[in-house]
């Protein structure tokens, strides 16, 4: 069970931040914290759901492609009218019981754009405005477990997680001297529309209920998207201003 913990109120006033991924699950949840500690929010994904923090600028955008990213970067920093926080939220998977080689090409192609690629290119594009924010800016990206123990019926999704993470340490290091810190958390399962679905299939190909999955993670039950967007709203924060190229897992100990 989630029980919130105490948030620093206006820890985020004056801040602007884009998040991807933000229309639900673990975008929105990241949203929502950095609105509530009072951040300018820019959420995107390429359709808005009931979820989407009604608070923030929806944007709609396929972040698969260059063109994609880069106008969704345009028209964030537009609206913000700069960029200090970027969270790379946008992910998606689907399973293939039948192993790698019946991962379609097209597939392949797919989750590299979306899981990845996407990031790249965000992160090209904001990164004027990122570098202009003299605010200590800060970017997040959230990767998956499955991309340090790869599972063979998501092997392109850990592949593309796995070269976000590499990209992200690379980042870390080519943007500190700007001030401009990158870190990665690599999430366990989590509750949310994408994530349930994906465990459900595959509970399902093990026959066994997904209460059996969660009760094999040593602290009993799968993650809150709030849990994941404390640990991205520290991050993202001053409170984390000695903290670049961290991966963090969030996974209940699994
Ligand atoms: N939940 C978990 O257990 C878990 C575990 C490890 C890592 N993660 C990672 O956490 C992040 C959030 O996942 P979630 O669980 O919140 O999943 P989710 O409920 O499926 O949400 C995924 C978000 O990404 C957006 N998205 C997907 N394809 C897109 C595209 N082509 N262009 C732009 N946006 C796109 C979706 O909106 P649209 O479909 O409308 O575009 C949605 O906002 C992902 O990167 C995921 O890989 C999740």
């Amino acid at each position: 069970m989630y029980s919130p913990t105490t948030s620093l109120p206006d820890e985020f006033a004056g801040r602007r931040a884009l998040v991807t991924g933000g229309s639900r699950g673990i975008g929105a949840a990241v949203a929502r914290r950095l609105i509530e500690a009072g951040a300018a929010v820019v959420t995107s994904a390429r359709t808005a759901t009931e979820d989407t923090p009604k608070e923030s600028t929806f944007i709609a955008a396929d972040l698969r492609s260059e063109a994609g990213a880069r106008q969704l970067a345009e028209r964030a920093v537009e609206t913000l009218g700069g960029l200090d926080i970027l969270v790379n939220a946008a992910g998606a998977a689907r399973v293939h019981l039948a192993g790698p080689a019946s991962i379609p090409d097209a597939e392949w192609q797919d989750s590299l754009d979306i899981n990845f690629l996407s990031a790249v290119r965000l992160t090209n594009a904001a990164l004027p405005a990122l570098q202009e924010s003299g605010n200590g800016a800060a970017i997040v990206n959230i990767s998956t477990g499955v991309a340090k123990n790869p599972q063979a019926p998501v092997l392109h999704y850990a592949a593309a997680k796995a070269a976000l993470a590499t990209y992200s340490k690379g980042l870390a290091n080519a943007l500190a001297p700007a001030g401009i810190r990158v870190n990665v958390v690599t999430l366990g399962p989590v509750e949310t529309p994408g994530g349930t679905e994906i465990m459900q299939t595959i509970a399902d190909a093990m026959g066994a209920p997904l209460a059996a999955m969660a009760s094999g993670i040593p602290l009993g039950r799968f993650g809150d998207p709030r849990e994941v967007a404390e640990a991205v709203a520290f991050l993202a924060s001053t409170r984390a201003q000695w903290i670049t190229a961290a991966d963090l897992d969030i996974n209940g100990g699994q």
